[in-house]
């Protein structure tokens, strides 16, 4: 696996690549590795000739009074692990390449609309952050294919929205989200968790799932749904932030003809903020 921090000398390699007409698969991740990031490391090579893997703690999506410092950074780890799964070359640029002019100078890529809504309510300006490095690593690695975890559901559909409207030559591929065995969705965040937290933390997905068993029998009455559910939530020690009902390809409320919809929650357990979501289909 070769290891490149420069622009110029991943530029190279990618020509070299070009020029043997192999297909490029891209995973950007934000390193600390878990399970669920390296399942999208394992579809992507199931999907092209090339792997490559970017990591990079992205300022331009954490808010001011988020976890940017504190964000878990474990690179011999992360490398190993790569290198254990064939990867091909793992990216690791760093800020001035990527923001040369810095940051207040950045220009930016933002998908309205999908990115003001649920998350992007609660976290002005993430979902720029995230447009804006997503559309410069593209330009960087030059991927036909890139994977993301439906556990981000929200990014995976504004990744979908900008490649579309930019008209961005590649395939976007969504990946399931990888949980552990007590339902758990696998997150760089869970670390923050003190054991007791951790023993709570698998009931958003478990109301998650009530809430989801719920309208595939038949509710339709959303609002009282979940209402309950933040109510349990809370009475569980959870501060939930977001919890919705959506149809899964535009985010926006349902409408009766939806027959795809997806459940979003954010909640916070402590200083913590766990996501989750779950898709639910109706015939
Ligand atoms: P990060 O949180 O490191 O996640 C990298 C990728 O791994 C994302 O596509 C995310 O959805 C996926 N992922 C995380 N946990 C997962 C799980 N439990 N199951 C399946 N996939 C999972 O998301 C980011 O980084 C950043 O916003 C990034 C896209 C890299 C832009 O900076």
């Amino acid at each position: 696996m070769e290891i490149v921090s420069d622009i110029n000398q991943l530029r190279e390699i990618r020509r070299k690549w070009q020029a043997a007409k192999t297909s490029i698969a891209f995973v950007p991740t934000m390193g600390n590795l878990h399970d669920g990031h390296l399942e999208l490391v394992k579809h992507a090579k199931q999907g092209a000739d090339i792997v490559v893997v970017s990591i990079f703690v992205n300022p331009l999506q954490f808010g001011p009074d988020e976890d940017l410092d504190a964000y878990p950074r474990t690179l011999e780890e992360d490398s190993r692990k790569l290198r254990e799964l064939g990867v091909d070359l793992l990216f690791l640029p760093n800020n001035e390449d990527i923001y040369p002019r810095g940051l207040e100078q950045q220009t930016f890529v933002e998908v309205p609309g999908i990115s003001y809504m649920i998350c992007g309510a609660s976290r002005p300006g993430h979902f720029r952050g995230v447009a804006t490095i997503v559309c410069k690593l593209f330009n960087m690695v030059q991927p036909n294919q890139a994977y993301f975890g439906e556990k981000d559901f929200q990014q995976l559909q504004v990744i979908r929205a900008m490649v579309t409207d930019l008209s961005m030559n590649l395939s976007i591929y969504g990946v399931p989200t990888q949980r552990s065995a007590d339902g758990l969705a696998l997150s760089s965040r869970n670390h923050y968790l003190s054991d007791a937290e951790r023993s709570i933390a698998p009931k958003l997905y478990q109301e998650i799932v009530k809430v989801a068993s719920a309208i595939e029998s038949g509710r339709t009455d959303y609002t009282k749904l979940l209402t309950q559910a933040k109510e349990n939530l809370a009475a569980l020690g959870f501060k939930p932030d977001y919890l919705e009902i959506r149809c899964a390809e535009s985010l926006m409320p349902p409408s009766h003809e939806d027959t795809s919809l997806v459940i979003l929650a954010a909640a916070f357990l402590g200083k913590t903020r766990l996501i989750d979501n779950l898709q639910v289909k109706l015939f």
